[in-house]
């Protein structure tokens, strides 16, 4: 595993249990959620959980449509326990998020839930494009992530602590890797998050549909 990839995987690790207790309401991502599920083209979907941490996207997709079939992955092994536990039908599997192309099966949504922080701008296009792949027919691709220019990606948090290295992605290119792998944008929007003290600023939220 690259040495990037170890540091962030052993901070999530350690954070699992802080981040449930915090994450686990997607509130905020209510509605976006909801257009992702509506955009399906069946009710018993097959979809794949990019980066799934303790499986709160997922649970909120299964409560809106409980025939989906869902795949939930994370490179985070106690992400994964808690992941097991909230969403107990699921197949949750360990795997890194630059490797979703070996997956030998194909899904009609891929939920790619704040994963892209962790990504680099190269790793995203590629990500995107492999998607594609993976999808079939109309299939639906939701993205969340932290915007930001993407040059002022780097190591965040205390110095005498623990830092994670962050990436921050534009919606242009996000949009244009869509675009340029067949996919029509169904919704992209710019939301303002704020979880108090420093820990403000703005997501990226974007839905594409493959074309018929
Ligand atoms: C911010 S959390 C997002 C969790 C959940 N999807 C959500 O939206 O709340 C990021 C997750 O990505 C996982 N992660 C980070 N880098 C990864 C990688 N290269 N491959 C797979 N999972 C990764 C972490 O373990 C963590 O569970």
């Amino acid at each position: 595993m690259e040495k990037r990839t170890e540091e962030t995987v052993k901070i999530f690790d350690d954070a699992a249990h802080g981040y449930q207790a915090k994450y686990m309401d997607v509130g905020p991502y209510a509605d976006s959620l909801s257009l992702f599920c509506e955009s399906l083209t069946s009710t018993d979907s097959n979809i794949l959980d990019v980066a799934c941490g303790p499986g709160n996207v997922a649970k909120f997709v299964l409560d809106m449509m409980p025939g989906l079939k869902i795949m939930a992955t994370d490179l985070s092994k106690e992400m994964l326990k808690l992941a097991k536990i909230n969403i107990p039908s699921a197949d949750t599997i360990l795997m890194d998020a630059k490797d979703i192309k070996t997956i030998n099966h194909k899904f009609n949504g891929i939920v790619a839930s704040f994963i892209f922080p962790y990504l680099s701008k190269g790793e995203v296009i590629k990500f995107i494009a492999d998607t594609r792949e993976l999808l079939t027919e109309r299939g639906v691709l939701y993205i969340s992530t932290m915007e930001g220019r993407n040059s002022n990606s780097g190591y965040v948090g205390p110095s005498d602590g623990v830092q994670m290295y962050m990436n921050y992605h534009e919606a242009k290119y996000l949009e244009e890797a869509l675009e340029n792998s067949g996919f029509d944008i169904v919704i992209s929007k710019l939301q303002a998050y704020d979880y108090g003290n420093d820990n403000k600023g703005t997501d990226i939220i974007i839905i594409g549909k493959l074309k018929a």
